[in-house]
């Protein structure tokens, strides 16, 4: 396959490197209003190609998406040291409106992977924009918060990321739900395996947890600028689920008709994942608590949609 990636930011330029290190598309075209940043870029990641990888990267104008099957939305506006993700919609909105037209003109039957923040409202903009169908406009949503929550939970029992299975939903911001009442490592509830590992997982720790998936980002802004190495990850993650059609369950964003009660929004459920883009929604069951919160998050996404002029 061949796929585009539209913004050689930090967050585009490092998907493309984990992509073309994954090895499992044919090219990769970046694209940048700032050519020579993605031409650099791409010459740059072609010398990796070498050490153990066939795909060809290049930079390009959106002429070059032609026949591309996956087109990656990287364009746009980063968070800084305090600002939220919803602070960059209005710029990040007028970023689509002028980008989205030319690159499905050029790639009318790619895929839409959403990866600028704030990337839920990104993603109902994009669906909007473009009147694609809702599963082909998916959101890179809370793949990062999910793996940050899974990654801290199997760090406190003992165990592997890869055993520890629950979700964050909702908003991919300071609105999300961490799932812990359907969280599970095996087979196990949570706290049937904290007491079979002796690790004790009480109100404090969870807390803990909450906060360190809720203001990781804030964190490694305030320490490096930005975040690009876990997000550019997660972007190659759900390029492989599509290209290998793996249906596994990631919790992306796409616009959905309801949820919690609220209507055609756009948030981050857990979801199945392949060569079409979203094949089914997995909704798990929540605790009231955790039903209220994805409620009032689903409220703001709605609401920062609608906020939008779309005209
Ligand atoms: C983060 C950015 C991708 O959470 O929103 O790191």
């Amino acid at each position: 396959m061949k796929i585009g990636i539209i913004g050689a930011g930090a967050v585009g330029a490092t998907a493309a490197y984990a992509i073309a290190l994954d090895g499992l598309v044919r090219e990769i075209v970046l694209i940048d209003r700032d050519a020579a940043l993605a031409a650099a870029h791409a010459e740059d990641i072609s010398h990796a190609m070498p050490f153990g990888s066939a795909t060809v990267i290049r930079a390009g104008g959106y002429d070059a998406l032609a026949g591309a099957g996956l087109v990656i939305l990287a364009a746009g506006a980063a968070q800084k040291p305090g600002e939220s993700r919803l602070d960059l919609l209005a710029r990040n909105a007028e970023v689509f409106r002028a980008i989205l037209g030319e690159a499905l003109a050029a790639a009318p039957e790619a895929l839409l992977i959403v990866a600028s923040n704030p990337v839920d409202v990104m993603t109902g903009i994009a669906c909007r924009l473009t009147g694609l169908p809702p599963g082909r406009v998916i959101g890179s949503g809370t793949i990062l918060d999910t793996a940050r929550f899974r990654d801290l939970l199997a760090r406190h029992l003992g165990v592997s990321a890869r055993s520890v299975h629950g979700y964050v939903l909702g908003e991919h911001g300071d609105s999300e739900v961490l799932a812990w009442s359907s969280a599970r490592v095996g087979s196990l509830t949570l706290e049937a395996a904290a007491a079979q590992l002796g690790r004790p997982l009480q109100d404090s720790h969870r807390a803990a947890i909450d906060e360190a998936v809720r203001r990781a980002a804030y964190r490694i802004i305030e320490g490096k600028g930005a975040t690009w190495f876990g997000i550019g990850a997660g972007l190659a993650r759900l390029v492989a689920a599509v290209v290998q059609d793996d249906r596994t369950v990631q919790s992306v964003s796409v616009m959905t008709p309801e949820i919690a009660g609220v209507q055609e929004v756009p948030l981050s459920l857990p979801r199945v994942v392949g060569a079409q883009g979203v094949l089914a929604d997995l909704v798990p069951a929540l605790s009231p608590p955790e039903t209220r919160a994805l409620a009032a998050s689903a409220r703001i996404l709605k609401d920062q949609l609608e906020a939008v002029p779309l005209d």
